[in-house]
């Protein structure tokens, strides 16, 4: 008997199949037992109909315990009835492990419990949606660079350099020397570009931020593209570009996915379509001053009120451009023309998510940079070899950092970014 998975089915109609699986959830009634069956890949419907099998095949079904794993036999059809499409006619029934007392049962449960079960939750039908959402944009991220000649190039994780600023560094021992987590690859990946041209990285950032709120992990993955001989308005473009590749990717290959998260595919069809808007950050006060915010001046940054109002002024997800240095990282280019403002933007989501893109058009002049270094309060020894690239044939570059949790998050349309990562890192949780 042929072994499949249940993401198969649609192959084996009329087979006669065996599939390794869990009991999800299982209904019965004294004819008929209808178990919910999920191997990893899908969620399908097990049916055992009493008169068709054995007694002892019909009463071990009906005594399944949920998230028992089992080896079933039958054939498959299609369900039409289903979202899926398919069953299984089950004729035998084999138990490999027993589970009893599973915590998570298919009542309500609430957000503390959950996350303390994160390594059961994760069975879940509404979370396994979101994990192959993630998966796709994955995906669809080394398709998308790949397909543009991007380098993956690995910046590494324990650093010296603290590229966005020296409040929220975990801060370790290396040897005798201090060492932080990365917050940001990006100062390694300009050192990349200059050898490599058009480089990205995708790898695990860290920022011991005091947040609590659902934009914010303390571990979160970041893909920060960097590219030689690039000015920010064409950086806007590769950005742009990406995240409309990422939507659709997802609406072409996680139908099911996103029908499970009950998703609105036409809203998500909005988001493929280029060029996104684009605001000044002096406009963006304004447009806020004029629509009765009292609490912001130009020279602050934007809550997230801000965000979501700024945000809803659009269909689609929308650049801010141009900060007040004041409040931006030290490598940032100065403005040709006005000396309160830097080369910069970030991409704001749509239906309130906030920021998933931060970038810049980075600063190419080693004096204003060492000043800049100085200014910040950073080490200038440690930033010697960042220096360095400005030395030895510096050229106009750009680059920027996508949030790979709150861009998850947003396509998903969940609500909090902690869903968006199998084992979420939080203020005050560390476990599981
Ligand atoms: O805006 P950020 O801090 O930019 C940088 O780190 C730049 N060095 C990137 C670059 O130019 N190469 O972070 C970039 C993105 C944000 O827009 C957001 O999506 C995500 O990273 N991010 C977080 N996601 C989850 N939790 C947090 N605490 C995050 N902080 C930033
Ligand atoms: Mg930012």
């Amino acid at each position: 008997m042929e072994q499949i998975q249940i993401i198969d089915s649609k192959k084996h109609v009329g087979e006669t199949v065996t599939i390794g699986a869990w009991v999800a959830n299982k209904r019965s009634s004294g004819k008929i037992a209808f178990l919910q069956l999920r191997d990893g890949t899908a969620f399908f419907q097990g049916v055992v109909v009493k008169s068709e099998v054995p007694e002892e095949v019909f009463q071990m079904a009906k005594n399944l315990s949920q998230e028992t794993s089992i080896l079933v036999t039958g054939e498959i059809r299609e369900d039409s009835r289903s979202k899926f499409g398919y069953e299984i006619g089950i004729t035998n029934i084999e138990v490999v492990s027993e589970s009893h007392d599973y915590p998570i049962t298919p009542k309500e449960h609430g957000t503390d419990f959950l996350m303390d079960h994160r390594h059961l939750w994760l069975r879940s039908s509404r979370q396994h949606a979101v994990m192959q959402i993630r998966n796709e944009i994955i995906r669809a991220t080394y398709e998308f660079f790949n397909n543009n000649q991007f380098v993956k190039i690995d910046p590494p994780i324990l650093t010296g350099s603290a590229p966005e600023g020296t409040t929220d560094l975990f801060e370790t021992n290396y040897f005798d020397q201090k060492a932080y987590l990365s917050q940001s690859g990006q100062l390694y990946m300009e050192a990349a570009a200059m050898a490599f041209g058009k480089v990205f990285s995708f790898g695990p950032t860290f920022r011991a931020e005091k947040s609590k709120t659902r934009r914010h992990l303390i571990e979160f993955w970041m893909i920060e593209p960097e590219m030689a001989f690039t000015h920010q308005e064409e950086s806007l473009e590769v950005q742009e570009q990406y995240v409309a590749f990422l939507v659709q990717s997802v609406l072409d290959n996680c139908e099911y996915a996103l029908d499970v998260l009950e998703r609105d595919k036409e809203v998500l069809k909005t988001y493929t379509k280029l060029p996104f808007p684009r605001i000044t950050y002096d406009d963006a006060i304004e447009l806020l001053k004029k629509n009765g915010f009292d609490d912001i001046e130009w020279g602050d940054d934007f809550g997230s009120p801000h965000e979501t109002f700024i945000a809803n002024s659009f269909e689609q997800p929308v650049f801010i451009l141009n900060y007040p240095k004041a409040i931006k990282p030290f490598y940032m280019k100065p403005h040709p023309t006005r000396e309160d403002v830097v080369i910069c933007a970030d991409m704001i989501a749509p239906e309130g998510y906030g920021e998933i893109i931060g970038g810049s058009e980075r600063a190419t002049d080693y004096d204003f940079l060492l000043e800049q270094i100085k200014n910040h309060g950073l080490d200038e020894k440690e930033y010697s070899w960042y220096l360095d690239l400005r030395k030895y044939g510096s050229v106009p570059h750009s680059g920027f950092g996508l949030g790979l949790e709150r861009t998850v998050t947003w396509i998903s349309g969940i609500d909090h970014v902690r869903e968006a990562i199998p084992f979420p890192r939080l203020l005050n949780r560390i476990y599981p």
